[in-house]
């Protein structure tokens, strides 16, 4: 199996349009220790040449022109973009969808709920289904994504279900409730070929004994690395959330992903979907060498990590 970082920063990106904050100007100006990320997303293949896109962000497009990878190089139109697995319905996950359309076929890989999220908006018509497959996902069941021509992929692929909440657009209120997703609404993504796990999970809420099992011998675990801490984004005075309200657990303290992690015996981990307030964007910051001291790598774009 071979994967790799089509982009590793939250939703918004690393620098993020409209922040002027030190982290995301020291990007925009070029300093080298503040390195742009796209939005999450990571490309998987059995064969090295045929590839799976693990959510399609808004940030698709340019990802595809900077990945050789991704490049058409049979016919006058094609693709090594056989298909795409999808998280969630975060925009941050689906949007990329829409630099999809040019009748080119695929299969988008989903939960029902996710699904049922595309079919609400009409905008996603643009991937007419006599050309681009929906196909439903049961969670925990193993299953081996095929290329368009009907080959086999050689990888076998589990969505399973993660603590989370329903995307930020579908919120119908504040009340924990209200935002509590359904199984099927955040999953994460297990790719497995021979004996190479890899487990990509870019949004998650807590950590569960059930969570811990399923992570436990993995040979790479990219995680959810939005904050690295719960109230960062209002002690910067960047916005009204915590991590919690979003639905993504913290990188630091007691409940921390860091601390959560120092049981769960994996091979490789490494941080991805990195918001734009997370100190760990800058190379060489204290938090940058503290999770390193625990055995974390911090995702970039381009990064291979192939199990
Ligand atoms: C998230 O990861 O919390 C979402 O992508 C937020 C958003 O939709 O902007
Ligand atoms: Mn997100």
């Amino acid at each position: 199996m071979k994967a790799v970082i089509l982009g590793a920063a939250a939703g918004g990106g690393f620098p993020q349009w409209n922040s002027n904050a030190e982290a995301c100007r020291r990007a925009r100006a070029g300093d080298a220790d503040a390195m742009p990320r796209s939005q999450a997303s990571l490309a998987v293949s059995g064969d090295g040449e045929r590839w799976f896109l693990i959510n399609a962000s808004p940030d698709l497009r340019q990802q595809i022109q900077e990945r050789s990878i991704l490049h058409p190089r049979r016919d006058l139109r094609s693709s090594p973009i056989e298909g795409v697995v999808l998280t969630g319905a975060d925009v941050d996950a689906i949007a990329g969808l829409l630099h999809l359309r040019e009748r080119q076929a695929f299969t988008i890989y989903a939960s029902e709920r996710v699904l049922a999220v595309l079919r609400a908006n009409p905008i996603f018509g643009v991937l007419a289904e006599d050309c681009v497959r929906r196909q439903a996902v049961p969670l925990a069941q193993p299953f081996e994504p095929c290329h368009v021509d009907g080959s086999a992929s050689g990888l076998e692929v589990e969505l399973f279900d993660v603590p989370g909440k329903v995307a930020l657009y579908l919120e119908t209120g504040s009340s924990p409730d209200e935002l509590l997703g359904k199984p099927g609404d955040t999953v994460g993504v297990e790719v497995r070929a021979g004996a190479q796990r890899l487990v990509y999970i870019p949004g998650c809420a807590g950590m569960t004994e059930r969570l811990k099992r399923r992570l436990a011998g993995a040979s790479v675990v990219l995680f959810d690395g939005t904050l690295w801490q719960d109230d960062e984004m209002i002690r910067l005075g960047l916005g009204p959330k915590t991590g919690r309200r979003m639905g993504h657990m913290s990188l630091s303290g007691p409940d921390g992903t860091i601390a959560a992690f120092r049981d769960i015996a994996v091979k490789r981990k490494i941080f991805v979907h990195i918001n734009n307030s997370n100190p760990i964007l800058i190379e060489g910051s204290i938090e940058r060498d503290m999770l390193a001291k625990d055995g974390w790598e911090v995702a970039y774009d381009g990064m291979e990590v192939s199990p």
